[in-house]
């Protein structure tokens, strides 16, 4: 696992994300580039609107996601609906560009008590529909806050990630990230999920399924 500090700078541009913007910083951003893209560009504005394509500054994501977890939505390794903790939640932001197999997020989640996961870290997003539990497939920075481990507080946890990944969590025998990539999100978003585990809730504090950001194309 390798991390990608400067790409933490496109993820204040990724949270304004929005078409009206979209044209005026590609046009700044490009202004070096010869006229013929330009023209392009505006030719094929509305196609554009469709496409897995989002520029912004150096950095270039082919999707980007947010998950709004909560407690309601946790499945433990049973596949049987359980509790999460009651009154938190959280938020998670993910742009990538899969071409690179580099993932950024910007992860703040309302919990309290410690981590535990027999992942190397306890943030991560799943592999599984909605209603159902399934394998790790990338373990994120666990979020750290000032508020005290026993009362809920915001956490913050954001950087990026680039494949091969590894969970440290092992199914018959191999990492539960072996042979992951990011295409494999963005070819079924609706088959990820992103949540946190601690003491308490151990089959997750929250969870949430991932969504496109459809605004940003
Ligand atoms: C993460 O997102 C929050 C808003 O949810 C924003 O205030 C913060 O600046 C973002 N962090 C980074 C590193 O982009
Ligand atoms: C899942 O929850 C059910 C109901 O509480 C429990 O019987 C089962 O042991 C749990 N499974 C795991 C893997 O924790
Ligand atoms: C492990 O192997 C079993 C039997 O082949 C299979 O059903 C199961 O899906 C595998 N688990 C994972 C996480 O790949």
């Amino acid at each position: 696992m390798r991390f990608a500090a400067l790409a933490l700078l496109a993820l204040p541009a990724l949270a304004m994300a929005a078409p009206s913007s979209k044209r005026e910083n590609w046009g700044k951003e490009k202004e070096h580039d010869d006229m013929h893209d330009h023209k392009e560009y505006d030719d094929h504005h509305e196609d554009k609107h469709h496409e897995k394509e989002l520029v912004k500054g150096v950095f270039h994501f082919t999707s980007t996601y947010t998950a709004w977890a909560g407690p309601d939505q946790v499945i433990n390794n049973s596949q049987v609906a359980v509790p999460g903790e009651p009154g938190a939640y959280g938020v998670y932001k993910f742009g990538i560009n899969a071409d690179e197999d580099l993932i950024c997020y910007n992860i703040s989640v309302y919990i309290s008590g410690d981590y535990q996961s027999p992942a190397v870290t306890a943030t991560h997003i799943h592999e599984a529909v909605r209603g159902r539990a399934g394998p790790p497939r990338i373990a994120f920075p666990n979020p750290t806050g000032d508020s005290p481990l026993t009362e809920q507080g915001w956490r913050t946890s954001y950087g990026c990630l680039q494949g091969p990944f590894e969970t440290g969590v092992l199914a018959n025998g191999t990492d539960t990230a072996e042979g992951f990539t990011l295409a494999q999100i963005e070819a079924n978003p609706a088959g990820f999920f992103a949540d946190v585990h601690t003491v308490a809730f151990p089959a997750g504090a929250i969870r949430g399924q991932i969504q496109l950001d459809e605004s940003a194309y």
